[in-house]
């Protein structure tokens, strides 16, 4: 490593260490009896034919809401589901409601058009025996607007923000960020839990230090894997980012799903590894199928696709290689399926690296939002050290070591 890239990592990391990561949480609330809490939450979860799926990040955010009921607060909570515009009922958190309900046995309120009078004092006047849910935030543009007036109007139906949605404290939205300007504001139970196991490996992380990257959002990662080859020794890549990058490297990926408007910056990114000191590894094989799935499918090496089919999962020869980082790491954060999970011949690349990662004896996080806690083999999630709610976020925060959803709490 050179001297501008050791002084630029050492800036890096003089940044990281100097941001406060501690901050108040529900804890630090004398008194919550009777008053009435803004409970920003990540509900953002699968459902299928309107069931929910996982409801992994429900069941971590019980902690925080079983607190808020115990000290006798009033809980008003809001959470976004998907991405709408406008209006959608399919995008309705109604099953989201129920699950919750069933969960911590009390009635949930499912409140919409909260800004209508007659709801606005239902949401006023919640008993302390039910809890309110907002209907999906998303569906009002003041939320991802940061809308100034729609987030003072949330505001003015509690006495204090409490925000545990980890997974959404990388979006700077009315119900994440802008109400906090309006209420005291504090950290949830499970916020406050990402931030302390997601700060060591910021702080000191043992090496190697080994970082996996898969998934199909690669405009939001590329950016972050970039600065992720300043913290982490590798960075390997699977799903249909590394398709992307194979793609900037010259190599035809046939039929893949590739961003092509990508490419570009992962040629930028490429270029940007060679002065670095860590290494950035893309899949050696592949496994394609024909674009409707339909033809047997088969791996081959990342130089061969035809350009006739599309590539759903890393190869055999890929999984090893990984399984050999995976063995040789002290530290280990992954996020994102290799291949397309969704369908039962494409899963075996995500597995295999699950069952590697459970086995290992480094420190294991694992990311990715609502998808990899959808993995059917639970038993090797329960290996993992510390299973994040956050995807985008995880990653945003090994990049910035803070998130705007967290800069607006009250320090500790
Ligand atoms: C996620 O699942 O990544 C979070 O809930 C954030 O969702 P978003 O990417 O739609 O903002
Ligand atoms: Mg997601």
């Amino acid at each position: 490593m050179g001297l501008y890239q050791s002084l630029d990592r050492l800036g890096k990391l003089y940044r990281w260490k100097n941001i406060n990561m501690k901050k108040k949480t529900i804890k630090n609330i004398s008194n919550l009896k009777g008053k009435s809490i803004f409970l920003t939450a990540d509900f953002n979860i699968s459902l299928r034919n309107g069931q929910v799926v996982n409801d992994a990040r429900i069941v971590e955010t019980l902690p925080t809401i079983k607190y808020l009921i115990e000290k006798g607060a009033r809980i008003i909570i809001a959470s976004h589901l998907g991405r709408p515009t406008g209006y959608d009922p399919k995008l309705s958190l109604r099953p989201v409601a129920k699950r919750l309900s069933h969960l911590i046995s009390k009635k949930v309120r499912l409140i919409d058009k909260f800004w209508d009078k007659k709801a606005f004092d239902k949401i006023k006047n919640v008993f302390s025996d039910e809890i309110v849910m907002l209907e999906n935030i998303r569906f009002y543009k003041g939320e991802e607007e940061n809308n100034r007036e729609f987030a003072k109007h949330l505001a003015s139906i509690a006495d204090f923000f409490v925000n545990d949605a980890f997974g959404t404290a990388h979006r700077v939205h009315a119900s994440t960020v802008g109400i906090a300007e309006f209420l005291p504001s504090f950290a949830g139970l499970l916020m406050s839990k990402e931030i302390e196991m997601l700060s060591v490996p910021l702080e000191k992380p043992k090496r190697p230090f080994l970082v996996i990257i898969g998934g199909a959002k690669t405009p939001e990662k590329i950016a972050v894997i970039e600065k992720l080859l300043d913290l982490a020794d590798t960075v390997a890549l699977g799903g249909a980012i590394a398709n992307t990058f194979l793609a900037a490297w010259g190599f035809g990926m046939g039929r893949s799903l590739v961003d092509y408007e990508m490419v570009e910056m992962a040629r930028v990114v490429f270029w940007k590894t060679t002065k670095k000191h860590s290494a950035l590894i893309l899949p050696q094989d592949v496994v394609i199928s024909d674009k409707e799935r339909k033809t047997r499918h088969k791996a081959i090496d990342y130089d061969k696709v035809p350009h006739n089919v599309a590539i759903y999962d890393i190869g055999p020869k890929t999984c090893n290689q990984y399984a050999e980082l995976i063995n040789e790491a002290k530290t280990i954060i992954w996020n994102g399926p290799m291949g397309l999970y969704e369908d039962a011949r494409f899963t075996k690349g995500t597995d295999y690296i699950l069952k590697c990662i459970a086995g290992a004896k480094a420190l294991t996080i694992v990311g990715g939002g609502d998808t990899l806690t959808s993995i059917k083999t639970q038993s090797y999630l329960k290996k993992i050290d510390h299973i994040s709610t956050g995807g985008g976020a995880m990653l945003t925060f090994l990049e910035k070591g803070t998130l705007p959803g967290i800069e607006v709490l009250q320090d500790a």
